[in-house]
């Protein structure tokens, strides 16, 4: 499991969405919930799941000057090898349910729907800096841009630079996530309902998605 190419005892999931759709949120119940059952997981996240991560996260999120697309784009596929190098891989190896708030999907929707930048050459850095590996399971959890935007709002804590783009540019993100994810095996949550019903469908889709595999949470 875990790859196309090479087989990991572990499970891997991404969970992705506009910001201010509630990814943080719904990853702070997930990780309660399965740890509840007993199974043994890596929560990750992109970017800034390694320490180097962090660094990148900063630079590129709290930026105050113009930043090429291409290079902001690299910024992120540094942050996703140094991850999948020390984080993603290691844990998949030890037989660990790896669930990342974030992956690949979003620099197809962001840097390649958003700004522009050429979808298939994201696809192919993609695939190398995560080593042909491809997450088995992606939660999209869609929202309503302004509803998303409203959320921002209210949300406490700095505004990355992404917290501060026009709803276009989200429209833009969100069709990207829908598009790209048909060819891939996901579950769509609708973000607009309540805390819980996002938390509990969410939930019942990844224990269907580990019934479905037959994966085995004993490392
Ligand atoms: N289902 C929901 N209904 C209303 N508000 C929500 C819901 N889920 C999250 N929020 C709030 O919306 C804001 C954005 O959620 P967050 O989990 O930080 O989103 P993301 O990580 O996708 O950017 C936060 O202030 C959060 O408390
Ligand atoms: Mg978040």
């Amino acid at each position: 499991m875990a790859t196309k190419e090479i087989s990991y005892p572990g499970l891997l999931i991404s969970i992705e969405g506009i910001d201010g759709s509630g990814k943080s949120s719904l990853m702070d119940f997930l990780v309660k919930e399965l740890a509840a059952r007993d199974i043994n997981l890596l929560r990750t996240k992109e970017s800034g799941g390694t320490e180097f991560g962090k660094q990148l996260h900063r630079i590129v999120q709290y930026r105050t000057e113009a930043l090429d697309a291409k290079a902001e784009f690299c910024v992120f596929a540094a942050d996703r090898a140094q991850h999948f190098t020390q984080v993603v891989i290691p844990g998949l190896e030890q037989g660990l349910l790896v669930i990342s708030d974030r992956m690949a999907d979003s620099s197809i929707a962001y840097q390649g729907y958003g700004r522009q930048l050429d979808v298939s050459m994201i696809r192919q850095v993609n695939r190398w800096v995560m080593q042909g590996v491809t997450p088995d399971l992606t939660l999209l959890i869609d929202l309503d841009t302004s509803m998303a935007i409203a959320r921002l709002q209210d949300r406490p804590g700095n505004k990355t630079v992404f917290d501060r783009e026009k709803i276009e540019f989200f429209e833009s993100v969100r069709l990207g996530f829908l598009t790209e994810l048909k060819n891939r095996e996901h579950y769509v949550i609708d973000g607009s309902q309540s805390r819980d019903a996002v938390a509990k469908d969410a939930l019942q889709a990844v224990v269907k998605f580990i019934k479905k595999t037959g994966w085995s949470h004993v490392a």
